[in-house]
């Protein structure tokens, strides 16, 4: 089963309705905006060749272990070797301290960080960050790296919490690697061999229709124009620890939208299949977008009702989720 990664706008309760859409002609499927991995995983559960890719590391590494990872397991004793572990050189993360956590925790990070980057590699290494991302995610108020730090301090006192949010939120105060040991068995549950090719990329959505050109099904989960869509800001944080991002096409430009998604259906136009999520409040408006698949062959749209509630509010969103279908082509050829 996969785990709670704790990923913002992941499609975990609808990856099945998503992925019972896929048509029967098709076998190989890439996803270009994998994000936290729950549509890969359940491709890669229906016995599917999978691209997973995302441009942001953080996301990367949690597809490399829990999506193409086929038979690799953290054990615990790689907690054990950590304990004696001294990091005498390696990466400085002072520029965290008082910004995402207090002093203290930046001692705990540092060692685990260069810990991973000293002892560990291949499919254990992308365990371990990927674990070790949901622990910094858990530490934080709302889930995301962009709170500001004076908003951090106040709501992981956990009396002002409990007063004004009835709730004490302890699990902010506990260790990183409290968070990552928690985790580690439903980390390993998820790891399995469907068999099947399934490889994870790390690269901006044009880069990676150039290198998969051509394939049975592209699906497109991006970020849309809005404010709650920021993932760089989300997660950026953790990618800085590990290099600078790369350069990636800005999805939530509002005035760009449309351009962009027509370079990325015309790079797919050898796809068989393009399967897009979105919902009906998009801007710009659904009329617009549906206009412009439109241009590229023939399209069916599903719906289902969905509520999401974003950390820090009250009140449920309630959104009709869509997911359209374009047969690749033009619609005479049929
Ligand atoms: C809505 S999330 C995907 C959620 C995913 N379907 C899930 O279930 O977790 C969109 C993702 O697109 C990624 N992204 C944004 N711009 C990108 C680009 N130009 N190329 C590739 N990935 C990008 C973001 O990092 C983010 O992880």
């Amino acid at each position: 089963m996969f785990p709670n990664v704790n990923y913002i706008g992941n499609k975990r309760k609808l990856s099945d309705w998503i992925t019972n859409k896929v048509p029967d002609d098709v076998d190989t499927i890439t996803d270009a905006f994998a994000g936290g991995g729950s549509v890969s995983y359940e491709f890669k559960e229906k016995n599917y060749d999978v691209v997973s890719n995302d441009a942001l590391f953080s996301s990367f590494v949690i597809c490399k272990a829990l999506i193409e990872n086929k038979d690799v397991l953290l054990q615990p004793d790689a907690f054990e070797k950590m304990e004696g572990y001294k990091s005498t050189s390696g990466k400085n993360l002072e520029w965290m301290k008082n910004d995402l956590y207090f002093d203290y925790e930046i001692t705990e990070l540092e060692k685990i960080v260069n810990f991973a980057e000293d002892c560990l590699d291949g499919y254990e290494y992308y365990m371990f960050l990927a674990l070790l991302r949901r622990a910094m995610i858990r530490k934080l108020p709302y889930s995301r790296m962009n709170v500001n730090w004076d908003n951090i301090v106040k709501l992981r006192d956990e009396e002002y919490s409990y007063k004004k949010y009835g709730r004490k939120r302890a699990y902010h105060n506990q260790t990183f690697e409290f968070h990552m040991m928690d985790s580690l068995n439903d980390y390993n549950l998820a790891v399995f061999d469907s068999g099947k090719n399934i490889k994870t990329e790390n690269l901006d959505v044009l880069e990676l229709l150039k290198k998969y050109p051509k394939r049975d099904l592209l699906y497109l989960d991006p970020p849309y124009p809005g404010t709650m869509n920021n993932y760089d800001s989300f997660y950026g944080k953790f990618d800085e620890i590990f290099g600078t991002p790369e350069f990636h096409i800005d999805l939530t430009s509002k005035k760009d939208f449309l351009d962009n998604m027509r370079n990325i259906f015309r790079l797919a136009s050898s796809y068989k299949y393009v399967m897009i999520s979105y919902n009906n409040s998009i801007n710009p408006s659904e009329e617009e977008f549906l206009r412009v698949m439109n241009e590229f062959g023939k399209v069916t749209v599903y719906s289902q009702k969905h509520n999401y509630q974003l950390s820090g509010q009250k009140t449920k969103n309630k959104n009709i989720e869509r997911l359209a279908i374009i047969k690749m082509g033009k619609k005479d050829e049929e």
